[in-house]
């Protein structure tokens, strides 16, 4: 069995998450790669042997302790020594990043940082990957959780900021010390990273003009939402004038259509803007141990497998057809008493359930507009034969699939 050696540095809220997936998952990825994924050792301010020990017994080193010292000099060491890097640490990159890089490249070592930016939403491969074919115009980003739940708070409720951000911390949203998260600054370095790959421009953390939230009052949620308008905090990254490049963050308005729009709580979001492929939106988990771990760990696979090779098939997983869903039912029917009544037994009879039902029309207009509960789709589809034959029905029934909201 070949062992594929992975030093970790930091065992905090991503790091302890990391190691525990590392282990749930070894199996899996040695089914796939070939290689057997175990920690070679874990370093922390408190415990671990010291960093060139560790080193000295990694293939690559993930690093997940944050700021700019001793990360930098850390990661430096690694590349130097041939050894790849995973991190989340978008100071670090937003920073150090061209030095990082360039390191990367001249030792022919891999560096990835999916979850440095927007958490588990995998928005850093599909710019340095999916879309390296399209020139990129514009990236607009909900960067930041900690701001996006703040805001939806305040729109919600009618609160101020300052209750906004406590309910943020006692949630588990907000650091005890939200500075970065409040002034726009942790966007800030998100933003110089995604604008980086995107337009192909060193951009440092000191060249994004960035604004919080810390200013916007209920009223101007209160007017937001009067216009229909929602209010975000937004991260934008555009090329201007065709050799310009303009990178900032700061709170807008968003038409009701935007896609971003409709991106609440601590969720994340990044929308890409190309001529080439009108736009992508991608959306997600923006923070949180296991999410972040999550995207540490598939840069720790990808570095582990060669590029753009698709694994093969391992799983035989039993293809179903029959699923359950819920549904949006439109009859027309007679107008006469104890037709909803018919219809109920018929549905009944097939263990659906009615979620919501409205009477519309009369006369020859006459329908029932229903939305059921979900329910095997074999079995609705009986329901539906059944209700076509009754003889109150004007014409076939119709049916829509409902998708609910499944994580929320
Ligand atoms: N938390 C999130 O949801 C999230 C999301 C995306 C990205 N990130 C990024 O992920 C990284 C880690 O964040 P986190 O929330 O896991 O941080 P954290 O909970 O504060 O954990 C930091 C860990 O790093 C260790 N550490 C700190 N300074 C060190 C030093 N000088 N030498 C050795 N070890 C040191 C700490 O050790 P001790 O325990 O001994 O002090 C601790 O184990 C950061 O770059 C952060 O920006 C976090």
């Amino acid at each position: 069995m070949s062992v594929f050696r992975v030093g970790l540095l930091g065992h905090g809220t991503v790091g302890s998450a990391f190691a525990r997936l590392l282990e749930e998952h070894a199996g899996r990825i040695e089914r796939t790669t070939g290689l057997r994924p175990e920690l070679s050792g874990v370093l922390t301010r408190s415990r671990g042997d010291s960093f060139p020990e560790l080193l000295e017994r990694s293939d690559l080193i993930v690093e997940l302790i944050g700021g700019l010292d001793p990360a930098r000099e850390y990661v430096l060491q690694a590349l130097r020594t041939g050894r790849h890097v995973v991190t989340a640490n978008k100071q670090l990159l937003s920073q150090h990043g061209e030095e990082l890089w360039e390191a990367a490249r001249e030792h022919d070592v891999q560096l990835r940082f999916e979850g440095a930016v927007a958490g588990v939403v995998p928005v850093i491969r599909v710019l340095q990957e999916s879309l390296a074919g399209a020139v990129i115009d514009r990236v607009h980003g909900i960067v930041n959780g900690t701001t996006n739940f703040i805001l939806t708070e305040m729109g919600r409720t009618g609160c101020a900021f300052a209750d906004a951000l406590a309910e943020a911390q006692r949630l588990g949203y907000a650091e005890a010390d939200p500075t970065d998260d409040v002034t726009g600054r942790d966007a800030a370095a998100k933003m110089a990273i995604l604008a980086r790959l995107a337009f192909e421009t060193p951009v440092h953390l000191d060249q994004v003009r960035y604004e919080g939230i810390e200013r916007i009052q209920p009223d101007d949620l209160e007017y937001a939402r009067e216009l229909e308008l929602g209010l975000k905090l937004i991260g934008t990254a555009e090329r201007i004038d065709g050799d310009g490049l303009a990178v900032g963050v700061y709170p807008a308005f968003l038409y009701p259509g935007h896609p971003l729009a409709s991106v609440n709580g601590p969720f994340n979001a990044v929308t890409i803007e190309s001529e080439a492929i009108t736009e992508v939106t991608m959306s997600g988990p923006g923070a949180g141990g296991p999410q972040t771990a999550s995207a540490v760990l598939g840069d720790v696979i990808s570095a582990m497998i060669p590029p753009a090779s698709t694994p093969p098939a391992l799983e035989r997983l039993r293809i179903v057809s029959d699923v359950r869903s819920s549904f949006y039912l439109h009859l027309e029917v007679a107008d006469e008493p104890g037709v909803l009544a018919q219809v109920s037994q018929v549905l009944a009879l097939q263990d659906v359930s009615v979620k919501s039902v409205v009477q519309k029309g009369m006369r020859d207009q006459a329908r029932l507009v229903m939305v059921v509960h979900p329910v095997l789709e074999s079995r609705f589809a009986a329901a539906m034969d059944m209700i076509a034959g009754l003889p109150i029905m004007r014409a076939p029934p119709r049916a829509i699939r409902v998708i609910e909201e499944q994580f929320g």
